[in-house]
């Protein structure tokens, strides 16, 4: 069986991963401004590591799928550049950033990324939510 047969299942869980990617990076984020100690914990890393893997394996195969790539199609590479802003904003929220300024900043930047990426991803354009204001 081929697995464009499953397109419904990888699609399912790519977007299952989303949800659960995205609201842990918010509990985190919060937890990390309000300085719980424990944000960097292994079961918070590694669960999240986990759950991203998933993320990417899941969108990856979709690409093959859909026969739609980045660096040909528009929406793909603007998700994969947008990803490269999350992680690099996330990383900020959650232990790189010196001053609690600079984490609520990255954090709410990276929130703000992430729901972009959604956006682009229903509209399949890099335009993403802003195709509603043409
Ligand atoms: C934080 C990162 C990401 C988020 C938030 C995200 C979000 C989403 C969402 C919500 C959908 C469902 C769209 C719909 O049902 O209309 C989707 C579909 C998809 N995503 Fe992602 N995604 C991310 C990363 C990736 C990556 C890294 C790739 C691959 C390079 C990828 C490839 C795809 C593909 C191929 C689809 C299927 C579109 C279709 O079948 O029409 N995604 N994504």
């Amino acid at each position: 069986m081929s697995l464009a047969a499953h397109y419904l299942q990888l699609r399912d869980a790519h977007v299952a991963a989303v949800i659960a990617s995205g609201s842990l990076f918010c509990a985190r984020g919060a937890l990390a401004l309000a300085r719980w100690r424990h944000v960097m914990h292994p079961v918070l890393r590694y669960g999240s590591m986990a759950i991203d893997t998933v993320l990417l394996a899941a969108g990856i195969t979709l690409m093959f799928v859909i026969h739609q790539y980045p660096f040909a199609d528009g929406w793909l590479t603007a998700k994969l550049v947008l990803l490269v802003v999350y992680i690099a904003f996330g990383t900020f929220a959650l232990k790189r950033a010196r001053t609690q300024g600079q984490r609520a900043t990255c954090y709410l930047l990276a929130l703000a990324t992430f729901a972009y990426i959604i956006s682009v991803a229903i509209a399949h354009d890099p335009r993403g939510i802003f195709m509603l204001a043409r």
